[in-house]
């Protein structure tokens, strides 16, 4: 299958500083499309904003924010400016993912528990809310949230993290059904193990060289966040 094009197509990508969230940056601003890099650390935003146009891509945009403390204004003041300064919104994938430990649930404190919650389940439901009606107008958009295989259906010592993967993939499903018939299809990406710093945290013992690298999943984070209509035609 051909890679599709994003040109003209403006995306979000939370958590692009990451291992999985950069690949999908750099594969969408070379797919032509404007892409908004997300994360806390602005050095590393900056970092990887001028990867992107050495490397030839789309001029990308930077947009700081802390998921574990934005409030719904703050999301309500991006979508502003989404619209204000690009025009819109075609696309959002929501790689950004805080891990803890893994710990059985009696073990995990109450700050804790809600802090995972936050980053990993809330924040993408009040970001994508924020957004919802800019990706709407577009009439062919995509929302992407990432799932975990590690996970399963409910694995031990996965604690609030894996509660949240759980509640994304629900979230996912629900929001799908509900505004697919609009023009918004949601999807849940879910990559297996690959060599990244999450995957170095839960599982310290194993050689990262033995991972699949997050690059693999280029394509199809491309073809995902590419016009549905496009790649699904009815
Ligand atoms: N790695 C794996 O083996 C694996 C397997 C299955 C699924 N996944 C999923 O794939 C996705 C990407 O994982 P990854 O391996 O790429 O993780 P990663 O390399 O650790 O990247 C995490 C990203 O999230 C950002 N982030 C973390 N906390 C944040 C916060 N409070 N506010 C804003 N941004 C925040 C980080 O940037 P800052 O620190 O600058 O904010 C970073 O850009 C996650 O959803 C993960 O659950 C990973």
């Amino acid at each position: 299958m051909s890679k599709p094009s994003l040109e003209d197509r403006v995306i979000l990508i939370t958590g692009a500083t990451g291992a999985l969230g950069s690949v999908a940056a750099r594969a969408c601003a070379h797919a032509g499309a404007t892409v908004v890099l997300l994360a806390r650390h602005i050095p590393r935003l900056e970092k990887l904003y001028d990867e992107i146009i050495t490397s030839g891509g789309q001029t990308p945009a930077i947009y700081p924010l802390d998921l574990a403390g934005a409030s719904e204004q703050d999301y309500a003041d991006l979508g502003e400016s989404l619209r204000r300064e690009l025009g819109g919104l075609h696309g959002i994938m929501h790689c950004a993912a805080e891990l803890g430990h893994l710990t059985p649930c009696s073990e995990i404190d109450g700050a804790r528990w809600q802090r995972l919650l936050q980053v990993n389940l809330t924040a993408p439901f009040l970001l994508t809310r924020a957004v919802s009606r800019l990706l709407i107008e577009t009439g062919d958009a995509s929302a992407v949230f990432v799932g975990d295989s590690g996970v399963g259906d409910g694995k031990a010592f996965w604690g609030a993290y894996g509660v949240a993967k759980l509640g994304l993939a629900g979230y996912a499903r629900i929001l799908n059904a509900e505004t697919e018939s609009f023009g918004l299809h949601s999807r849940l990406f879910t990559p297996g193990p690959m060599r990244s710093p999450i995957r170095l945290r839960a599982f310290p013992g194993e050689h990262p060289d033995t991972l699949p690298a997050p690059a693999a999943h280029a394509e199809e984070i491309t073809r995902l966040l590419g016009p549905p209509s496009v790649i699904n035609p009815h």
